[in-house]
């Protein structure tokens, strides 16, 4: 919560920022060592302490339950078997103005390709949290994972503020579940939710996934993202 609220206010630090600051920023301090890869894990990272889960999701993967055709609602789950792998659309130049979106392999069926990504509803005007989907179809733009001269941490962004994790039956066929939300605010977040982080995993990209016919159409930029070996295996005492 404290990051989060933090990395929001920097995030509004930047648009204000001219480009040499920008360029010159620096993180003082100690972190845990980062590296750049093709494709990334999303790790549920749970700073405040919270008794709505029982087990306790920190540490928890990114992954998608299937609510509808063409349509997955964000979840939690336990094991990395069973998540999601992402990797960022987008161009060098998209990367530096934060218009990446965060995208899946494609779907190839039958001599043809669908993309699939991270989905959300515009940030205006909404008042409550809002569900994520892993969809068919492009990501929404303005999604990414910053790390760099950005942020000290390679962590995932969306336009809205806030990511959440919330105790409630929905979406998936009335089993207890765990969603994954964005919130527009602070006081927007319902009492059987909490806010997390979610922290890039390096992992690999399936073989050849850009690669048959119909993917060219798809028009797929992909960049290297930011992100840690082993989330879990942070020793977050060591750190800032
Ligand atoms: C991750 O969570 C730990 C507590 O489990 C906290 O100390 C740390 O600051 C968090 N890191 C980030 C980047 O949110
Ligand atoms: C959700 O909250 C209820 C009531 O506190 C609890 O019994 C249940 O175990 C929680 N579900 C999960 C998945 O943690
Ligand atoms: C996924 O990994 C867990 C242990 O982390 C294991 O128990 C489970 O059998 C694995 N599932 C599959 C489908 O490989
Ligand atoms: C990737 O981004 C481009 C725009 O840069 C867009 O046209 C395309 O649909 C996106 N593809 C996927 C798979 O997200």
């Amino acid at each position: 919560m404290h990051t989060t609220a933090l990395f929001s206010a920097f995030m509004a630090g930047l648009a204000a920022a001219s480009p040499l600051s920008l360029t010159q920023r620096q993180f003082q301090g100690n972190y845990p060592p980062r590296t750049t890869a093709d494709a990334f894990k999303l790790v549920a990272n749970i700073s405040t302490p919270s008794n709505i889960f029982d087990p306790p999701v920190n540490n928890w993967f990114l992954s998608g339950v299937h609510v509808g055709a063409g349509l997955n609602a964000a979840i939690l789950v336990p094991t990395l078997n069973t998540s999601a792998t992402f990797f960022i659309n987008g161009t060098g130049r998209d990367v530096s103005a934060q218009f990446t979106s965060i995208a899946l392999p494609p779907i190839k069926f039958q001599g043809g390709a669908t993309p699939l990504g991270l989905r959300f509803p515009p940030l205006e005007g909404q008042q409550n949290p809002v569900n994520l989907g892993l969809n068919f179809g492009p990501g929404n733009t303005g999604a990414g994972v910053v790390g760099g001269l950005r942020s000290p941490w390679a962590q995932a962004f969306t336009p809205y503020p806030y990511f959440i994790v919330c105790n409630e039956t929905q979406p998936a066929y009335g089993r207890p579940q765990h969603a994954v939300k964005v919130a527009p605010s602070a006081e927007s977040i319902p009492d059987n939710c909490v806010a997390v982080t979610f922290l890039a995993q390096c992992a690999a990209l399936p073989e050849g996934v850009f690669e048959g016919e119909g993917v060219e159409e798809l028009n797929i930029h992909h960049v290297g993202a930011p992100c840690y070996e082993d989330v879990g295996a942070i020793d977050w005492s060591r750190y800032d």
